[in-house]
């Protein structure tokens, strides 16, 4: 089989998932590496060998006739200039969630792919949670019955060391932090109901973030992450601009008729992504949502602390449960042998849509808001595994 070539934009944070995809041994390489940051293009040079092209500027990584594929894991705003750029270059792309921070930037980026045939996969890594699977593989197997409730509450005890540091804290790069880190829980919601949102009500403030000591706006953003560092209030460094929430509340209406909410909390001294759906037939809930955690499944009436069945998931290695190493090989073996994917460019542009329409009701005095539907042509393509 042809070596598979892969470009890496955006080297450094999150552009450490590419690496997975360096497999000499089965002929994928990482032959070139795009950063604004000379430190992380060394990094990967150290990683991949000298014989790496590095650059500044991604327009000269897409030059490279012989890279065939490109992994876009740069800040969000940018999702949608550089992934248009990688479809227009003719090359299979990679691209981390969010897919863009407005509905308007992912109808671009399908209309590219549509256009050009470039191959376009989404990085929603949950879609290969082992905590995720298993849940979906319950519900699939009509035990709970059918999935009319579906409610998550997402803990995060990180969030004044990751996002309110750097360019998160801004709107005009990240639109919000229901769309930044929501696009993963509402794509699970999605996924796992069967069904997308067609109206969506949204509330949400910023009131414990905005009191903390702020950095000056010449010192450059720095995500910091720091264990110690507790309780909220106590936190220093914090961007010069945060409009931004740091509590954010959803309510959605699908369109087969179940209803799903999401809650999501900055300052929680945990964290945990603890989804519950609840059927004709039962519910099931996650405890613990990556390593070794539990599946709890009731199909009787009784104490909430009795399940019924209790799954116990064992700790699978690899970053994020052992999903980041599963999605790259499924990205592989999408552009070489065009299978079936997890996860899906439609998904993923739907729950940005969410994300953005949520935020604009929380915004707007919680005022009900539709998500724009996609034009039926594109919807098919993707359906059809990318295929006219
Ligand atoms: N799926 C997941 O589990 C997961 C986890 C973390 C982050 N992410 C996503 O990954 C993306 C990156 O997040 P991050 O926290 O690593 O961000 P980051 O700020 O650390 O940036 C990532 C890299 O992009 C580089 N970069 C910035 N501007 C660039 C430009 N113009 N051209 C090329 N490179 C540029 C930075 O120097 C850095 O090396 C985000 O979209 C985020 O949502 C996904």
């Amino acid at each position: 089989m042809k070596t598979l070539n892969i470009g890496v934009i955006g080297a450094g944070g999150r552009g450490c998932l590419a690496r997975n995809a360096h497999l000499p041994d089965e002929g994928v390489q990482i032959v070139a590496g795009a950063d604004v940051n000379n430190k992380h293009l060394d990094s990967l040079k150290e990683f991949v060998g000298k014989d790496i092209f590095l650059t500044n500027d991604y327009k000269k990584l897409l030059k490279l006739k012989e890279v065939d594929a490109v992994f876009v894991t740069s800040p969000d705003f940018l999702h949608e200039e550089q992934g248009v750029a990688v479809l227009e270059a003719g090359k299979a792309l990679y691209l981390e969630k969010p897919m863009a921070i407005s509905i308007e930037g992912c109808d671009r980026l399908l209309k590219t792919a549509y256009k050009t045939g470039s191959k376009l996969f989404l990085g929603h890594n949950m879609r290969h949670f082992p905590a995720i699977l298993k849940m979906k593989e319950i519900i699939d197997s009509g035990l709970i019955g059918e999935i009319q409730a579906g409610w998550c509450r997402h803990f995060i005890n990180y969030g004044g060391d990751a996002y309110f540091r750097d360019w998160h804290s801004e709107r005009r790069y990240s639109n919000g932090l229901l769309l930044q880190k929501g696009a993963h829980d509402i794509d699970v919601m999605h996924w796992l109901m069967g069904s997308y949102t067609q109206n969506v009500v949204g509330m949400g403030m910023l009131s414990v973030y905005n009191r903390c000591k702020r950095r000056s706006p010449k010192t450059p953003g720095c995500a910091k992450w720091d264990e110690n560092q507790w309780p909220p209030l106590k936190q220093t460094g914090f961007s010069p601009i945060i409009d931004v929430e740091d509590h954010n509340m959803i309510m959605m209406q699908l369109e087969n008729g179940a209803q799903a909410s999401y809650m999501q909390c900055h300052y929680a001294p945990d964290s945990e992504r603890n989804y519950t759906f609840i059927g004709t037939q039962g519910r099931v809930e996650n405890v613990g949502d990556h390593g070794g955690c539990e599946i709890h499944v009731w199909t009787q009436r009784g104490p909430r602390h009795d399940p019924d069945i209790i799954h116990n998931l064992k700790e699978v290695k690899g970053t994020h449960g052992g999903s980041d190493p599963a999605i790259v090989r499924e990205f592989i073996q999408f552009v070489r042998k065009g299978i079936k994917t997890n996860t899906s460019p439609v998904a993923a542009r739907n729950s940005v849509a969410v994300g953005v329409m949520g935020h604009r009701s929380m915004r707007n005095g919680c005022a009900p808001q539709r998500i724009p539907e996609l034009p039926k042509d594109l919807v098919r393509y993707f359906a059809n595994g990318q295929k006219k």
